[in-house]
């Protein structure tokens, strides 16, 4: 049988993967830490482990995201499970709730709506900092709303409810005091559909019409139906679509409205606060 070490798997494995990759599948592998991985360097890998490794290291060449081969993404303070049915959180959304809890106080109840939950990345990241709101979370796939529930049960929250169906449909006369949302908004033809983790996620997570705005303007059109008074609207968009979002957000009247930008200095969260009940 074959004696393979850590310290020899991860040399292998870097080749094809590069370092980064490789510590995280032998990690998810061994179930171990990173300082596992350092401080065991002559562990000799199972046959069973070594196989796992090398099936890992095939689909990863192949182009499979690694957090759908681990299983699992880091979001702000959370560990989150995601599966091909969701959207890969990413960083940069980590701004909008940092936007979005500076709007909820910590001491009273406050009723959010995140829109297109997929993992519930948004909503239960704000549904666990701020235990005294009562987070709506919304999402048209039935396998994203499964991942995300079992989010929900696995980090214990129980100030968020599910809703299944598209957008507002469902919410027929119920207002929230905050409505927040990364919705697709990548244009049908990018051809960044086509390259990198992309390719792996739903497309329905990802693409929105020709000019990648659709959801946006669907979400902006219908929000102030479902904002209270003062209430606040804010959206993650493409690197490209703040000043569309201000215009669309200005057409619906709204106040007090302003882009964001990312780590990168790239414009990547508008909003807009509606002063009167439409
Ligand atoms: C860009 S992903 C965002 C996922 C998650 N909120 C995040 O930030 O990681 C967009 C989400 O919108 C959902 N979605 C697409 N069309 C929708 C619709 N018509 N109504 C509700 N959700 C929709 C997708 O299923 C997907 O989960």
């Amino acid at each position: 049988m074959q004696r393979v070490t850590i310290s020899q798997a991860l040399t292998f494995a870097c080749r094809d993967i590069g370092r980064v990759d490789a510590c995280m599948l032998l990690q998810h592998v061994l179930d171990a830490a990173q300082a596992h991985l350092l401080t065991h360097p002559d562990q000799i890998l199972s046959a069973q482990q070594l196989e796992a490794f090398q099936c890992l290291i095939k689909r990863r060449i192949d182009g499979v995201p690694v957090a759908y081969l681990t299983g699992e993404r880091a979001f702000y303070d959370l560990t989150l499970i995601v599966n091909e049915a969701v959207l890969i959180p990413r960083p940069e959304t980590e701004l909008l709730v940092d936007l979005a809890l500076q709007l909820i106080p910590l001491d009273r109840s406050f009723r959010v709506l995140d829109l297109g939950t997929g993992s519930g990345a948004i909503a239960i990241t704000i549904a666990k900092h701020r235990p005294q709101s009562q987070v709506t979370a919304v999402d048209v796939s039935p396998a994203a709303m499964a991942v995300c529930r079992q989010n929900a049960q696995n980090l214990q929250i129980d100030n968020l409810s599910l809703v299944m169906g598209s957008w507002f449909d469902e919410l027929s006369g119920e207002r929230f005091d905050l409505i927040v949302s990364n919705p697709p908004y990548v244009a049908g033809n990018d051809p960044h559909l086509q390259q990198g983790d992309l390719r792996f996620e739903p497309q329905v997570a990802l693409s929105a019409g020709d000019d990648g705005l659709f959801c946006i303007n669907h979400i902006i059109h219908n929000a102030p139906d479902h904002l209270t008074e003062n209430g606040w609207l804010l959206l993650e968009h493409g690197y490209d679509q703040a000043s569309a979002c201000r215009q669309l957000l200005q057409d619906r009247d709204f106040s007090n409205i302003c882009s964001h930008p990312d780590l990168a200095g790239i414009m990547r969260v508008s909003g807009g606060q509606l002063k009167f009940v439409k």
